[in-house]
């Protein structure tokens, strides 16, 4: 089979190649799916660049890539629940990448059955985003109904999943954040209101949040404390760490101290304001996932996707994504349906 894997750090086009591999077996626990799209997340560009080489370290040449949708060919013999010809969706987990490629083997944990109104590449495009902000809203801000939340960037394969869900579904009130050029489009995803970034500055309207979704990290993140109604929260996927973070990522003791003296000011900061901080990555769930197909095939979150490209463009849609302006998500088809 093909996959798109990494040989080195750097610049995409020549860090990346597509190489000739054996197709996975399954191991007990996992489900072979046969890739019928995967989409693009900034991650995959910033593990690429090497930016991520102190909590992802996985031996060189690597299968790259989270999301996927597919057909399942294989199913190990404790797996319960999904059955070869069944069409799932996946978000990979850090440790096991992969799927920009034709076939993908991964735990049935975090498998789910993909929603049967999306077509393949639509429910390609849904795994991470959607993963992110159930952890985000719901797990750690634990939003509630009438809240109101301010989402950073509500334009990008992040932000425009999360508009929608913070709207729809948890029936929050919706700032967000977007250039002119998308802020007319973005309003129509559900926001309540929609700051122009390139036109005004944000911190200016007089609005105050129970939540700020930081998307953006620097300067954003600590300026969000000052923008909460009290006992309010930031929850960051783009700022510094939080106490938890050394956790997540299996920190060594070392690592964990140091981490833990990263995290002191934004911790601090967020007492100082009697606010909460989180910082957190994303963990693949095929429950949560699976909570996502019923929310997707109800209508009140739709897929939003900015551009598709052919597996032979893979090299092309990376950087695509990797100039940050995509509307939506950027997905590769790799062994399309007839
Ligand atoms: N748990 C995690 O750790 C986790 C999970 C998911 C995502 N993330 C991170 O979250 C960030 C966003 O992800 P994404 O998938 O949404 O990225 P993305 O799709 O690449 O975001 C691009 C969008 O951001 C908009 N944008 C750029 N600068 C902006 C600004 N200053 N204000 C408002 N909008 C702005 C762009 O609009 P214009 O073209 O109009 O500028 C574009 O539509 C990334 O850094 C990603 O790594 C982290």
């Amino acid at each position: 089979m093909r996959r798109l894997e990494l040989v080195a750090y750097g610049d995409i086009a020549s860090s990346v190649r597509m190489a000739d591999v054996p197709v996975p077996s399954v191991a007990d626990d996992q489900v072979l799916i046969r890739v019928e799209a995967a989409s693009i997340n900034p991650i995959d560009i910033k593990f690429i660049n090497g930016h991520l080489r102190r909590i992802m370290t996985p031996r060189l040449p690597a299968a790259i890539g989270f999301d996927a949708c597919g057909i399942i060919e294989d199913a190990g013999a404790a797996v319960r629940g999904l059955v070869p010809g069944d069409r799932v969706f996946v978000r990979a987990p850090r440790q096991k990448m992969g799927s920009f490629a034709e076939y993908l083997a991964v735990s049935a944990r975090f498998v789910a059955r993909a929603p049967e109104t999306l077509s393949a590449t639509q429910a390609a495009s849904i795994p991470l985003v959607a993963l992110t902000t159930v952890q985000a809203l719901e797990d750690r801000a634990r939003a509630r109904a009438g809240q109101h939340i301010l989402i950073h960037a509500g334009s990008g394969g992040l932000g425009s999943f999360a508009v929608q869900y913070a709207k729809n579904v948890l029936g929050l009130v919706v700032t967000t954040t977007a250039s002119s050029r998308n802020s007319e489009w973005v309003a129509k995803l559900g926001a309540d209101t929609v700051i122009e970034y390139d036109r005004e500055d944000y911190r200016r309207r007089d609005l105050r949040y129970d939540i700020v979704f930081d998307t953006l990290g620097g300067a954003t993140t600590r300026e969000s404390f000052a923008l909460l109604r009290p006992g309010g929260c930031v929850v960051s996927v783009a700022g510094p760490p939080d106490w938890q973070f050394a956790h997540q990522i299996d920190a060594g003791w070392l690592k964990a101290v140091l981490l833990h003296g990263v995290a002191l000011p934004m911790q601090w900061r967020a007492r100082r304001h009697g606010a909460r901080y989180y910082r957190f990555l994303t963990e693949s769930d095929g429950e949560q996932l699976a909570g996502v197909a019923a929310v997707l095939e109800s209508g009140s979150v739709r897929p939003i996707i900015d551009s598709v490209f052919t597996f032979e463009q893979s090299v092309a849609a990376l950087e695509y994504q990797a100039r940050g302006h995509a509307r939506g998500k950027v997905v590769i088809e790799m062994n399309p349906p007839a």
